[in-house]
């Protein structure tokens, strides 16, 4: 790896509220005088917001190979553009989603093979991997219970066991490489939520 800053990624579910603490922590680390950088999957560069947009257009789900090759092209983008750029600086870095919810999403959730997707994943990332992921963990019918911000599109239109297998593939994934996962119970209020996430942000 050639960074040097700190590459945190959010993860979870939809409703689970990590686009509210990527915000409450980014205003921590501004308070603190860090460096940061805010990005979000798919997206954060112009690339990557056109294929979100095409692709979150789509009525019905794409092939499971489409979509898992359409999250990574925008991913390349975003690494390359942004990310890596961003860490040589030493900045901090947070972002909302990475190569995890592909992981979640299109092997447990879609059922594509496990190699397929970390070999994809790869070669996106160049190998990239966050320093620390927080999960905000919830049930998925407690984050459809939370409402659609913004219109629902065809993955949140996807069946309840679609979600219940995206979320036990991320306590997988977690209780796989706990040092580089912290869990945390999206049901907490937000401000403890925050406290957590960022005790673990800003240590090391
Ligand atoms: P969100 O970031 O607004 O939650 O929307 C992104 C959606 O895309 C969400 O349903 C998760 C899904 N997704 C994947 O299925 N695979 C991926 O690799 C990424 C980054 C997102």
């Amino acid at each position: 790896m050639t960074a040097s800053g700190r590459f945190v990624t959010l993860e979870g579910g939809e409703g689970a509220g990590k686009s509210t603490q990527l915000e409450a922590l980014a205003a921590l680390a501004r308070d603190a005088g860090i460096e940061v950088v805010t990005c979000r999957e798919p997206g954060g560069t112009v690339l990557g917001e056109r294929l979100r947009a095409a692709l979150f257009d789509l009525e019905r789900a794409p092939e499971p190979l489409a979509e898992l090759l359409v999250f990574n092209a925008a991913r390349a983008q975003l690494v390359a553009e942004v990310i890596r750029p961003a860490l040589e600086r030493g900045a901090l870095v947070l972002c909302d989603r990475f190569t995890d919810s592909t992981v979640a999403y299109q092997h447990y959730g879609r059922g594509l093979p496990l190699e397929t997707v970390e070999a994809v994943n790869r070669a996106a990332t160049g190998g990239l991997a966050p320093d620390l992921t927080l999960l905000f963990d919830l049930p998925p019918e407690a984050g459809r219970a939370r409402g659609q911000h913004g219109g629902s599109d065809y993955l949140e239109r996807e069946a309840l066991a679609f979600h219940e297998r995206v979320r036990a593939g991320y306590l997988a994934l977690a209780n796989a490489q706990p040092a580089r996962w912290l869990v945390l119970d999206a049901t907490l209020p937000i401000p403890e939520l925050t406290r957590m996430a960022w005790e673990r942000t800003s240590s090391d």
